[in-house]
């Protein structure tokens, strides 16, 4: 049970609805998706903030959601996996994905692919350079070649 002087109330919004919790502040936004909201995409890999298998975009930044702790989200727009696109309406960097047939496992994909969405917002041409140096995940199956094509082939579907 959680120390009740730990405890924080932190109201933010999660794929465009508004939550407002009350838990220990320093339990790690990864937890608060996969424990609390029922947001399963986003994974645990490392939990030191190296893998970014857990990565979110926090207002227009990725973050490792393994190591941001629940008390510094007040006020934050969070978007997951879950709020990119659905099966009918897929976001152009999930059909880049497809075309591409770029998971392997499929384990990393959804920080990858977070972190494609967010990398082409911010430059809809990236170069390779561009992505390798933006784009800082691991991916055990080695699907990095497959990863820029897809970003390539998603910058060109807009
Ligand atoms: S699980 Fe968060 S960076 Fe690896
Ligand atoms: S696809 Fe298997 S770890 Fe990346």
């Amino acid at each position: 049970m959680a120390d009740p002087s730990t405890l924080v109330q932190v109201t933010f919004r999660v794929n465009g609805a508004a939550h407002s919790l009350t838990a220990d502040g320093d339990m790690p936004l990864l937890w608060v998706l996969r424990e609390r909201l029922g947001l399963r995409a986003t994974k645990f890999g490392c939990g030191k903030g190296l893998c970014g298998a857990c990565s979110v975009i926090v207002d227009d930044e990725v973050a490792r959601s393994c190591s941001l702790p629940l008390r510094f989200l007040g006020g934050k727009e969070v978007t997951t996996l879950e709020g990119l696109g659905t099966p009918e309406r897929p976001h152009p960097v999930q059909v880049a994905w497809i075309q591409e047939q770029v998971p392997q496992c499929g384990y990393c994909q959804p920080g990858f692919i977070v972190a494609a969405v967010n990398l082409l917002r911010k430059k809809p041409r990236p170069t390779d350079d561009d992505i390798d140096r933006s784009i800082t995940n691991l991916c055990r199956c080695g699907t990095y070649e497959r990863v820029r094509r897809a970003i390539h082939a998603a910058a060109r579907l807009g």
